[in-house]
């Protein structure tokens, strides 16, 4: 007989520590990092800066946030061996690459196996600065180009789509990256940030965590969505067919992508800033009908925000990327540049008040069941 458990499948609704990160308030579609709204960062910090505020816990001085940029700009390269190991395997999906060498950047570390406070932050500026170019020197490699060194006068942002594109981005490019970078950089319990936590938990590595994080992020269901965002749009072509379109996955009763969250029953605060920065940047690039097709979709999917199936981050940053020229499946890499000083932040938490995450599964199988010879099976 199955013994009466309270079960929480899928751990919904259970709150499993205290954090000082980061807040979702899914209700009213608040986000906060440290007690700072997302708005507020967004408009007026830098990437560099949030993560500044999320590693150390308060906002810097100006001598400090020098310091910890000097430290992340120092940071970028990566060995040999890994450009080599990128290049081995530069047919597998930007994912699979990305968590490959973050992986073999542990073999390099002196510090690999030593999980103090100090060194875990310092590895974790490090591996922050080299998951972004990681991406790009893959991109490069898989294109048939050499791998571009960091260039130090650019910021993070602008480092990452230089090595990417090979362009120095304007101004307002690198801006409009960075606010993406921070809106995406930490989110309370998802899926791989609790994953890397659960690594950390047994006392782990950090590249292990990271690495748990990364591998967890590629799913679908969590870093997957913007790519799906630009697909429908292409798929669309022209705002006129945007209610035809609708209509026939409603029919269908498949879901669009860019709606729906696990936590949020209002509009995502993270899809403000891309939706302004899509608007501009698609007038810039002389290509409007991307926003104009995703203001349709926005504007025909509002009887669905009665059912709190609003607006998601997802849904406006796929098209941020496209205008940029960033093929549709390094997507979800940009989401992991982002996400992992997260993990870091979250992992230091978890160590700072470690217990090991071990929940329980309840056993529904048989019992009792009598042990048969191999040679006696049917
Ligand atoms: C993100 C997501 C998995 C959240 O799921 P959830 O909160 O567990 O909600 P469910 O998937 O159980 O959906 C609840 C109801 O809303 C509907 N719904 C949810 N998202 C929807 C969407 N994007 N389009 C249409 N209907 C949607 C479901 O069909 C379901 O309807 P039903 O009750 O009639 O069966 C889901 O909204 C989704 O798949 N969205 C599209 C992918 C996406 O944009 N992901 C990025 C998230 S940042």
């Amino acid at each position: 007989m199955v013994e009466q458990v309270e079960l929480h499948r899928g751990l919904r609704d259970v709150f499993f520590d205290n954090t000082e990160s980061s807040n979702v308030i899914g209700d009213i579609g608040r986000l906060i990092y440290r007690g700072y709204d997302i708005h507020d960062l967004a408009e007026k910090s830098t990437f560099e800066e949030t993560v500044y505020l999320m590693m150390y816990g308060a906002l810097p001085t100006q001598k400090e946030l020098d310091g910890f940029d000097k430290a992340l700009r120092a940071s970028r390269a990566i060995p040999a061996e890994v450009l080599t190991i990128i290049a081995t395997i530069k047919d597998a999906h930007p994912m699979d690459v990305l968590r490959t060498a973050l992986s073999a950047l542990a073999a390099f570390e002196p510090e690999v196996d030593d999980v103090s406070h100090e060194a875990t932050l310092r590895k974790g500026i490090k591996i922050s600065a080299q998951a972004a170019t990681i991406v790009a020197a893959h991109h490069r490699i898989r294109i048939g180009e050499k791998p571009l060194d960091p260039d130090s006068s650019l910021n993070h942002a602008g480092n990452f789509l230089y090595m990417l594109l090979g362009e120095k981005p304007d101004d307002d490019t690198t801006e409009l990256m960075g606010k993406d970078l921070i809106v995406h950089l930490d989110h309370g319990s998802n899926a791989s940030s609790f994953a890397a936590r659960v690594t950390a938990s047994t006392l782990a590595d950090l590249h292990g965590a990271v690495v748990t994080g990364v591998s967890t992020l590629k799913g679908p269901l969590h870093g997957g969505a913007a790519e799906g965002v630009m697909k429908m749009a292409l798929e669309i072509g022209d705002d006129a067919n945007v209610e035809t379109y609708l209509a026939g996955k409603r029919e269908r009763g498949e879901k669009i992508m860019g709606f729906g969250h696990a936590v949020y029953r209002a509009e995502d605060p993270r899809a403000r800033h891309l939706r302004e920065g899509s608007r501009v940047l698609a007038e810039k690039k002389g290509e409007p009908q991307w926003f104009q097709i995703l203001s349709k979709v926005e504007e025909q999917m509002r009887p669905y925000a009665e059912r709190g199936i609003c607006v998601n981050v997802d849904f406006w940053s796929g098209s941020v990327y496209y205008l940029l020229g960033i093929p549709e499946d390094l997507f979800i890499s940009i989401f992991a540049i982002a996400r992992v000083p997260g993990y870091v932040v979250q992992i230091l938490e978890q160590q700072k008040a470690n217990i090991l995450l071990r929940p329980l599964l309840q056993y529904v199988g048989p019992h009792d069941l009598v042990y048969t010879p191999i040679e006696q099976r049917g």
